[in-house]
């Protein structure tokens, strides 16, 4: 049976033994395993079923260890660690020869991260190894933002979760990659697109490849919950083509035509993105676990952390 502690000692010695515990970290809950043990990390991708060609991210606990993960590390990398770390950008960069093949797929590039949650970084402090951690759900399913929902789809697979409260982000890390030398956003996330540019000037956007994905994360079906989910701009109209079923809701701030919804989610009453992206995983599980007909979204204004919050939104509408 799985437990849900904050016993950080208790969770050094799982992942001391090669076993995994699920960790909280400001976007969402990671399934965490010392990135030097082939069993540890073969049980992560057992244990979410997910495919070995796609590769983890690397969790270190200070930005100076970053030369042990990745050599050649470019200037506009070194920026953007300096501004968000500890938080939630991943960089992508050539992998220094100690990381194991397993966690980068064969690829000889990296992802790597300092995530900003205290109990994480204390853990990280105390255990000789990184982590790689990809999120803690099913290949394919709505990333945890809460212990209980790693608990919910883990129960039998892992010993612990390390209970860090509700993620304060809510949805995954934005990843930079380079190509020479230049920034590529290959999946948007908690840290919005403006936000990096301020800093590394204009950035080039490869969210959305479909075929050989260069970061297989944007494969486009993810994220998604298991009640059919559409995404759609005038939300009243939509709920009046379907008054025959039982039917959840997704608003940004407000809903008018109240008749025949089931149940409401609203993710900011006072209309703010970061507090509706720090809601939306939650609200998207707790819909899915009350078997609806059908589930509606309104699209989020296109702007800063809406995108991401859109993005998100369009894969779970992917059948
Ligand atoms: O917020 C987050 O990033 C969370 C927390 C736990 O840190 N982790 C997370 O991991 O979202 P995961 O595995 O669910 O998503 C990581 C994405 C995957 O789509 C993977 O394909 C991509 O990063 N990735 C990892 N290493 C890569 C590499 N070397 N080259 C290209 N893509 C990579
Ligand atoms: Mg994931």
């Amino acid at each position: 049976m799985i437990e849900i502690s904050t016993d950080i000692n208790k969770a050094k010695k799982i992942l001391e033994n090669n076993e995994l515990v699920a960790i909280p970290t400001e976007t969402v809950y990671g399934l965490a395993g010392n990135i030097y043990s082939e069993t540890a990390i073969k049980k992560i991708f057992e244990t979410k079923k997910r495919p070995f060609y796609n590769p983890l991210i690397v969790h270190i606990h200070n930005k100076k260890l970053i030369d042990e993960i990745a050599i050649n590390i470019p200037e506009k990398a070194r920026i953007l660690a300096d501004a968000f770390w500890p938080g939630s950008l991943t960089l992508l960069l050539e992998k220094n020869n100690k990381i194991p093949d397993i966690v980068t797929a064969g690829r000889n590039s990296v992802a790597v991260r300092v995530p900003n949650h205290p109990l994480t970084l204390e853990l990280l402090k105390v255990l000789n190894f990184p982590l790689a951690a990809p999120s803690a759900n099913p290949f394919g399913s709505i990333s945890p933002t809460r212990a209980q929902h790693v608990a919910d789809y883990f129960s039998n697979d892992i010993a612990m979760v390390l209970e860090g409260g509700n993620c304060e982000n809510g949805i995954e890390s934005t990843i930079i990659g380079f190509k020479n030398d230049e920034p590529i956003m290959y999946r948007l996330g908690s840290i919005s697109i403006e936000e990096i540019e301020v800093l590394v000037g204009p950035l080039k956007v490869k969210n959305h490849s479909e075929k050989l994905p260069e970061s297989p994360g944007m494969l486009s079906r993810h994220y998604a919950p298991k009640t059919k989910t559409i995404l759609v701009e005038d939300i009243e109209k939509e709920l009046s083509l379907h008054t025959d079923k039982r039917i959840g809701v997704i608003v940004f701030k407000t809903i008018i035509d109240k008749t025949n919804i089931n149940y409401t989610e609203i993710l900011s009453e006072k209309g703010d993105l970061k507090q509706a992206m720090s809601n939306l995983y939650a609200a998207m599980h707790r819909l899915d676990k009350l078997k609806l007909d059908l589930i509606i979204a309104q699209k989020f204004p296109e702007e800063g952390l809406g995108k991401s919050i859109n993005d998100r939104l369009e894969r779970a509408t992917k059948e």
